[in-house]
């Protein structure tokens, strides 16, 4: 035990009378999904078949969002790597998860120019035809049933001026009516699925949506089979929510379809990051068929766009205050704090609860001590995880009896159990300790929530 530590059990004694307590429970949690749920909508995230077995990962997937999309596993080049031999595998591992969890699945995407395998590009245009017909077919076939809606054409689109087609094999060999192709050949093969345009650089009124929305109203009007259109809203600063953004979503609404935020990831940090998500969060409410928003992501650390820090949860798993605006403008409530979502990932919407309480225990001119208690609740818990932030500069100098880690600000500190102390009894406690050196800062941590597994 640190000298410090020791010194503390002194002081303790000392100073009961002035500890204090908070306590917070993680039964009383909100999330995303359920706060969307109440507005009649889904919150989702897109999802990587090689993370579910990640149990902080797949423990904050079951909590806090009810669809998904998989991230890469439903691409041409994942499903049918050469021609007319399918693998499912991973995409399945998601399905199922899915559907174990009550989850939506939003199939990603059966038509795209990018991570198409080179055999399609190698094809002449009458392959070309039966190719993309036969992929569509066989794809949506295997899920039928389990697909609330597909990406039935991901990015045909141009960026800038001219309102084109993007060149890609299909546009090139087959001409634009490739689009409606593919959407009247997915009808046929599941009449159940939403069938969905997607796009990027969409989100707000300009050249290339306008071409989208041309092609939605000639759909409407001929009636070539089209459901939904989603809004990818990939932003940062270079690309920032346009101020048009829910009177874009509103203006393709009202030609008949449903829309969809669908790859939703916004860089950036603190305040400004979660007023943005605030934003589109409620541009989606106020839109009435503005069905569902998916993030891109669950966590920072497995982002594609990792280092912009753009999603809703930091690496260690954490709660970012993008998250808080998101749940608030959902209407729901955050219990604050990061908590390790579900470390154990056994039955996140179980039994398995726990409190936390902290009490300062001494202090002296540059440092103080700091002891938080973990008691289980009504039911045994085989794990706990307990989150605090500090005010910056102070610092962590030691800890003991818990396994602590940090977000990548350095002032959220995350603690899980040590091998010895994660198992308690219904009611039994533990606590683990620390030493913090104040670096001219008085403060006291904040405590988050308790989570058990
Ligand atoms: C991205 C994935 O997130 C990456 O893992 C992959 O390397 C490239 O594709 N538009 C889309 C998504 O429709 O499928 C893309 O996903 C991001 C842009």
């Amino acid at each position: 035990m640190p000298r410090r530590a020791a010194q503390a059990f002194t002081a303790v004694l000392l100073a009961a009378s002035t500890v204090t307590a908070l306590s917070h429970t993680a039964a009383a949690a909100d999330s995303l999904g359920s706060a969307a749920a109440g507005k009649g909508r889904y919150f989702g995230t897109a999802v990587a078949a090689n993370h579910l077995g990640e149990s902080a990962y797949a423990g904050t997937l079951d909590r806090e969002f009810n669809q998904v999309t998989p991230e890469n596993e439903m691409k041409w080049d994942a499903t049918e790597g050469s021609r007319n031999t399918f693998t499912f595998g991973n995409a399945d591992q998601i399905v199922s998860h899915a559907q174990s969890q009550n989850m939506k699945v939003r199939g990603h995407t059966l038509v795209w120019h990018s991570q198409l395998p080179s055999w399609v590009s190698g094809l002449g245009a009458t392959d070309l035809r039966s190719a993309m017909n036969n992929h569509i077919t066989q794809v949506m076939q295997h899920y039928k049933g389990k697909i609330y809606a597909w990406d039935v054409v991901n990015e045909a689109y141009q960026d800038g001026s001219s309102g084109a087609l993007r060149s890609s094999p299909f546009a090139d060999k087959l001409g634009s009516g490739f689009i409606e192709e593919a959407f009247r050949t997915a009808r046929s093969v599941d009449p159940n699925a939403k069938l969905c345009y997607n796009d990027y650089n969409t989100d707000g009124v300009n050249a290339k949506s306008n071409a989208v929305y041309a092609m939605v109203k000639d759909f409407k009007s001929r009636g070539v089979p089209i459901d939904c259109v989603g809004f990818q809203s990939h932003f940062n600063s270079a690309s920032p929510v346009p101020s048009d953004y829910q009177a874009n979503l509103q203006r393709f609404a009202d030609l008949g379809v449903d829309v969809q935020i669908t790859e939703l990831d916004i860089e950036g940090s603190g305040t400004a990051q979660a007023n943005n998500y605030s934003n589109v969060v409620k541009a989606c409410l106020a839109v009435t068929r503005c069905t569902g928003l998916t993030v891109w992501g669950v966590t920072d650390k497995y982002s594609w766009r990792s280092s912009g820090t753009p999603l809703l949860f930091d690496s260690n798993y954490g709660k970012k205050p993008a998250y808080d605006a998101a749940l608030a403008a959902l209407g729901g409530s955050s219990t604050g704090g990061g908590d390790g979502g579900n470390p154990g990932g056994g039955n996140p919407g179980g039994n398995a609860t726990c409190t936390v309480s902290f009490a300062r225990t001494s202090d002296w001119n540059d440092g103080y001590n700091g002891e938080v208690t973990v008691k289980a609740g009504s039911a045994p818990i085989n794990g706990w995880t307990v989150t605090l932030t500090f005010a910056p500069p102070q610092k962590v100098a030691s800890l003991w009896n818990g396994t602590p880690s940090w977000d990548s600000s350095g002032n959220v500190m995350t603690v899980r159990a040590a091998s010895y102390n994660g198992s308690l009894a219904a009611g039994a406690s533990t606590s683990f300790g620390f030493t913090a050196a104040k670096n001219g800062n008085n403060s006291t941590p904040t405590l988050g929530a308790c989570t058990a597994s």
